[in-house]
């Protein structure tokens, strides 16, 4: 099984609304990215908007041919919108609107009756979801009773530590997909891995079904080009 490349098209878009028109073309980038052989697109409208539009949610949706990923907080209009437009996957984060980038994942224990019901009316609408989280064991088997398919590991401490000491970043990440594979929930990640710290977070941990990536792939692109980062990424996912 090789891990599936979701990319994350945020950045795309921030560049696109640093000039108010259309260059680059969010659509045709997520298009190109699918031709580059990208297994999924990515994407997080915020409230403000200040990335990825509603609009460009509603357009991506019938132009895509691989897995959509919309993350975000669930509330009234995220829901609204995602059980719309009916996406392969949602992946919740917990995140308020003001923050620069998720920067936590869910309190699975304090949020569960929360959870429960979003997760149960995105099921109801054949989503699947995907939570984002920490690598506490206690919020990882809490996780299943929220009813969600999947849990995504928060990679961030992982990438800064890998730095350090990619021994010990890593420790705590194996244990968690231990325990995730345990329990039943399939194990995404993302949040900072790039290519110099993918290879080795995919080849150490077991069941890692999907990354979503995008800050450091569209950062590299602006050096390597699109469609080799792209190349380049799904070349470090391979066994
Ligand atoms: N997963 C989640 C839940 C995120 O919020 C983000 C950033 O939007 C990512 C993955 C991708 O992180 P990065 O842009 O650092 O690759």
């Amino acid at each position: 099984m090789m891990t599936k490349l979701s990319v994350n098209i945020n950045k795309i878009a921030t560049l696109r609304n640093a000039r108010g028109g259309n260059m680059p073309n969010v659509l045709q980038a997520a298009l190109d990215l699918e031709r580059f052989g990208a297994q999924g697109i990515t994407v997080h409208p915020r409230p403000d908007e200040r990335h990825i539009r509603y609009q460009d949610v509603y357009d991506l949706k019938p132009a895509l041919s691989t897995e959509f990923n919309i993350e975000g907080y669930p509330n009234k209009a995220f829901l609204d919108l995602v059980l719309e437009i009916l996406p392969a996957q949602v992946t919740l984060v917990p995140d308020p609107p003001e923050v620069l980038t998720s920067n936590a994942g869910w309190d699975t224990i304090k949020h569960q009756a929360f959870l429960t019901d979003v997760i149960g009316r995105l099921k109801a609408a054949g989503i699947r979801t995907s939570i984002f989280i920490e690598t506490d064991e206690k919020m990882i088997r809490n996780a299943i009773k929220t009813g969600a398919d999947r849990v995504e590991l928060y990679t961030e401490s992982y990438a800064s530590n890998y730095l350090i000491n990619k021994e010990e970043a890593i420790k705590p990440f194996v244990e968690a997909a231990i325990v995730a594979n345990e329990v039943g929930l399939g194990l995404n990640a993302g949040h900072d891995l790039s290519l110099e710290n993918l290879k080795y977070f995919a080849d150490h941990i077991p069941g890692l079904l999907e990354v979503s990536i995008g800050h450091a792939l569209i950062s590299e692109a602006l050096y390597l080009g699109l469609e080799n980062t792209v190349q380049l990424y799904l070349n470090k996912l391979r066994k």
